[in-house]
């Protein structure tokens, strides 16, 4: 089947295109459309078999309900019986909008609509291509989300066509869709109404309406023993093709742990994906890093969030780790969704954070000019299970120089270089809790202790790897000397990569 895509522009309603689409719907075809919300996958929802090529289309399974869409008020009555009274007043606040409640069905929706239930979801879009659409095809429109089943739900026409294409009869393109997230689902036949799906409308704005609401409790939890009320919510939905897990914790630690999970599975050779924001997007450096949206304004982060994890099926990614966010006003229905694509996974970003004694090694030497930027270039050469920020600096460094040009020689001759050092003054900032400073000799470490105290990182690099070996100044002698003094760092920084990684106990 050819899907044809007609541009419809919600400001100016092309009524030939709707009423080709309208039509379409009447002879129980498919039509793919934008809501506010996500792109819909339309059908009749009185005809029975409409439903089937729904189900059929999307490959998703029959006992899942649809939502039935209508544009205007009255037309509840038609579908919805023993409407109970706080739905004046739900309507009133947020129809046409992303709320979608539950009403006992009438005698006209076919079971095929509703999975068999007696009770039937509906919600009045606010999108005015979608309210177009529903009048053109006789107000009843039942449309789930039109993806594939299983496949993060489309928030452009692009999404649906990667999904659908060839499998559905039209798609209008009202471009991107503004919320990004499916509508919330509230159950107003039990006493108090019940939350079965979080979305835009949160608890705390329907609770400002009709008083108490409930949560279904099973949507957060792991365990899988209670079956969610709202039967779509026990399929593992928007799950992306690669693993995902989410790291909580206080969004410093998250950064931490997932710069550290990234780098682990870069040198694994596994490729990684992170979720991050705006903000926090330039403290990643391994890994195909994707901007979900500003922390600032989340309604950026639920707009972004399945075009995230489309983008990364795109991606060959084994791995996604995702930051975490505030289950909060709309963060509730961002956290389920990302909940519900990472399966539950979780890792505590606390637990990995406090595996990392020192994040940061920095040698001192006299000048920084040798053997100082030698060793960080042999440690940064080394296989470590941790990412550590290496650095180099001097105890007397006037102005910066590059390195000596015999230390350099040696280097090269062991395809390594200097050639991006400059020569830098130790200076109080290089005394940080998580730095682990290490002294060429002893005279550097006295002149550190009496200038700075004891803060306990300072430590000779002899007496740090435990190896009493002499580090020789090759400083003024030929380059023999800095050829020897290469041999003794060689040795001592490859045992202090090893004794560093046995402090990352993890890999032990
Ligand atoms: O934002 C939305 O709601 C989008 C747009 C297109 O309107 N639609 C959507 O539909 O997300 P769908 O089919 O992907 O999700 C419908 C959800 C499912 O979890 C389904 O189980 C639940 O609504 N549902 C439908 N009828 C129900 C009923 N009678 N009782 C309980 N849950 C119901
Ligand atoms: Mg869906």
């Amino acid at each position: 089947m050819e899907t044809k895509i007609k541009i419809v522009d919600k400001n100016q309603i092309d009524e030939n295109i709707i009423n080709e689409a309208g039509n379409l719907l009447k002879e129980g075809r498919l039509v793919a459309f934008p809501t506010e919300t996500v792109y819909g996958l339309g059908a009749d929802a009185l005809q029975e078999d409409a439903a089937e090529r729904i189900y059929e289309a999307k490959g998703r399974p029959a006992d899942n309900p649809l939502i039935v869409h209508i544009a205007d008020y009255e037309d509840l009555r038609t579908i919805a019986v023993n409407i109970p009274a706080e739905t004046d007043m739900l309507a009133a606040h947020f129809w046409p909008g992303p709320l979608t409640m539950i009403f006992e069905k009438s005698g006209i929706v076919p079971y095929g609509t509703t999975g068999g239930l007696d009770t039937v979801a509906v919600r009045m879009p606010e999108n005015p291509v979608a309210q177009a659409l529903i009048r053109a095809a006789g107000g009843f429109v039942s449309a789930p989300s039109a993806n594939a089943s299983g496949r993060p739900s489309p928030t452009s026409a692009r999404h649906v066509l990667e999904d659908l294409g060839g499998r559905i009869d039209m798609v209008l393109d009202g471009g991107d869709v503004d919320i990004g997230l499916e509508s919330t689902i509230l159950d107003i036949t039990v006493i108090p109404p019940m939350i079965l799906r979080p979305g835009a409308v949160t608890a705390e704005m329907l609770e400002e309406v009709i008083g108490p609401v409930s949560m279904d409790e099973t949507l957060m939890s792991a365990d899988g023993e209670q079956p969610p009320k709202a039967p779509g919510m026990k399929y593992r939905h928007y799950a992306p093709n690669a693993k995902l897990v989410i790291v909580e914790g206080d969004l410093r630690e998250e950064i931490l742990a997932i710069r550290q999970l990234a780098y682990a599975a870069d040198r694994k050779g596994h490729p990684v994906g992170i979720i991050a924001t705006s903000e926090t997007l330039p403290f990643y450096k391994y890994g195909v890093v994707k901007n979900v949206g500003t922390r600032e304004n989340e309604k950026t982060i639920a707009r972004g969030l399945y075009r995230v994890l489309r983008e990364f099926d795109e991606e060959n990614i084994d791995i996604i780790y995702s930051e975490s966010f505030a289950a909060q006003g709309i963060g509730e229905a961002i956290m389920n969704r990302l909940e519900k694509a990472a399966g539950h996974l979780h890792i505590s970003a606390a637990e990995i954070v406090k595996l990392q004694k020192y994040r940061r090694v920095t040698f001192v030497s006299g000048t920084d000019s040798a053997r100082g930027p030698m060793a960080a270039e042999l440690l940064r050469n080394c296989d470590l299970v941790q990412e550590y920020v290496i650095n180099s600096r001097g105890m007397v460094v006037l102005f910066p120089e590059p390195a000596n040009q015999k230390a350099e020689a040696i280097m090269k001759s062991a395809q390594m270089t200097l050639e991006d050092h400059s020569s830098h003054q130790f200076d109080e900032e290089n005394i940080q809790e998580d730095t682990l400073i290490l002294t060429i000799d002893e005279s550097q470490k006295e002149k550190i202790l009496s200038e700075y105290g004891d803060s306990g990182n300072v430590f000779t690099i002899n007496e740090f790897v435990g190896d009493n070996t002499e580090i020789p100044d090759p400083y003024g002698k030929p380059l023999t000397a800095y050829g020897e003094c290469f041999e003794v760092l060689n040795r001592l920084i490859t045992k202090l990569a090893v004794k560093l990684n046995s402090l990352t106990e993890e890999e032990k």
